[in-house]
């Protein structure tokens, strides 16, 4: 019979295996315990949402939304979208939710998959994961110094080190439309040397000009009017505010004019971290202010600031920082092996008591001789391996094998309760 021919993943989707999946569960529950330290709670919203939420959110002339979303028209004819990020979602929620109801910052967390179809290569991906907060109902610049304090601490947790935060801020509607008119002005002169995406942006989208890349663009972009000189005193200050208030809290950033970032919705303060070991993707993180953007969904005024933490490019840069991180750290792992049926029945029974201690244990599927157990055991991480046969049941000891020294010694339920069963600190 010909075999079928194995399926794979989609382009630019991948699939995270153990080991490695370790690691992201470790810094999903790290990143939980800090915003829960921050007083954010979580917030999960919907992977599919309406195709307008993006357009009006995110922006229709922004590269996401008009080559990088997954949409498609519904069997009811309504346009989805897989969602390519979710501050939009989430203000959606808050104004569906009526969240400005209740007195107070609403301080929101999520983590998950986000869709963009763009170039895959290190670091890119279609699916890739973010972990974020927003905090939705304040202007105040004690808000961005304080969500920036929290990632510099998510940094810290896991001894990251090498990037570098830089921050901006792109004005508000009061001074960004005279900025954008200056800014227009002074492309008409250069757009014809400009790249012929620079070109389309002169015309759509003038402020995506600042962030272009391409390396002969630079020296031109770099005579551009610069949005920071074009603020207006409200913005200035609000600028003033976030510097004074990171300074006071030892943090070292670059004051970047040219961060423009790529969505439409940002206000006053933006700001990425970007680290060096990531090659040509090195934005680590990024986030800003959205002062108008619930008023765009179709809700009341309510100014916001949050980031995103690009989780796959966190990974790389955690595990080139300290790779031993990656490492299966199952020494804890006791493997049961056995022989017959009645010692299969102990074997579970045994394994089921630990296990509700939480103890890790693997009890093998099948009965095996000692040479081909202890292989397995080995392949999985196993730090121990307790073996039983008949005699061994009717003593009520048996063989426990430590793995890394290679020793063996006898013990009983008792011992095995004593060192399996209750989880060492740190753990
Ligand atoms: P963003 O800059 O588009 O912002 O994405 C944030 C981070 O997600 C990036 O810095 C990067 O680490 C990661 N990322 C983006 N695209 C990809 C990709 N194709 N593959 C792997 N990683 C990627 C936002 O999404 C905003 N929602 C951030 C925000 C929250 N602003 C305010 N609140």
């Amino acid at each position: 019979m010909n075999r079928k021919q194995p399926l794979r993943a989609v382009k630019g989707m991948r699939d995270i295996l153990p080991p490695e999946s370790r690691l992201w569960g470790r810094i999903e529950q790290v990143a939980r315990e800090l915003f829960h330290a921050y007083a954010y709670q979580e917030i999960r919203t919907p992977l599919v949402e309406p195709t307008e939420l993006f357009a009006r959110g995110v922006g229709e002339e922004t590269d996401i939304v008009t080559k990088e979303m997954y949409t498609w028209e519904d069997r009811d004819s309504k346009s989805l979208t897989l969602r390519p990020e979710a501050t939009a979602s989430v203000v959606r929620a808050f104004i569906e939710h009526k969240m400005y109801e209740q007195p107070g910052l609403k301080k929101l967390y999520y983590m998950g998959p986000m869709f963009r179809r763009e170039r895959p290569q290190k670091g890119r991906y279609r699916q890739f994961f973010q972990i974020g907060a927003e905090a939705i109902g304040s202007d105040s610049p004690a808000v961005d110094a304080e969500l920036i304090e929290m990632i510099v601490a998510l940094l810290a947790r896991f001894d990251l080190s090498g990037f570098t935060l830089l921050l901006n801020s792109v004005g508000c509607s009061t001074c960004r439309p005279a900025y954008i008119a200056t800014l227009r002005d002074a492309l008409r002169q250069v757009s014809g040397l400009l790249c012929p995406d620079c070109q389309r942006r002169s015309e759509t989208n003038p402020l995506r000009v600042l962030d272009c890349k391409v390396p002969e663009d630079q020296p031109i972009i770099d005579g551009l009017p610069i949005l920071f000189e074009s603020l207006c005193p409200g913005c200035f200050t609000h600028s003033q505010r976030v510097e004074e208030y990171l300074q006071d809290r030892q943090i070292a950033f670059t004051m970047q004019p040219r961060l423009v970032r790529g969505l439409d919705y940002y206000t006053r303060t933006t700001f990425e971290i970007v680290h060096g070991a990531l090659g040509a993707q090195n934005a680590l993180l990024g986030g800003g202010r959205y002062d108008g953007l619930s008023e765009a969904l179709g809700g009341p005024r309510a100014p916001g600031i949050g980031f995103s933490l690009g989780e796959d490019r966190f990974v790389l840069a955690v595990e080139q920082a300290a790779p031993v991180e990656t490492k299966a750290r199952t020494d804890r792992l006791l493997y049961i092996a056995w022989l017959g049926e009645s010692a299969y029945r102990h074997a579970a029974e045994l394994a089921r008591e630990l296990r509700a201690l939480n103890a890790a244990v693997e009890v093998a599927p099948d009965a095996a001789k000692l040479k081909k157990s202890l292989e397995i055991a080995s392949r999985i991480g196993a730090g121990h391996v307790l073996i039983i046969g008949d005699q061994e049941l009717a003593e009520g000891k048996y063989p426990l094998r430590d793995m890394s020294r290679g020793e063996q010694r006898t013990v009983n339920n008792d011992d095995l309760f004593r060192e399996f069963g209750v989880p060492r600190a740190n753990e």
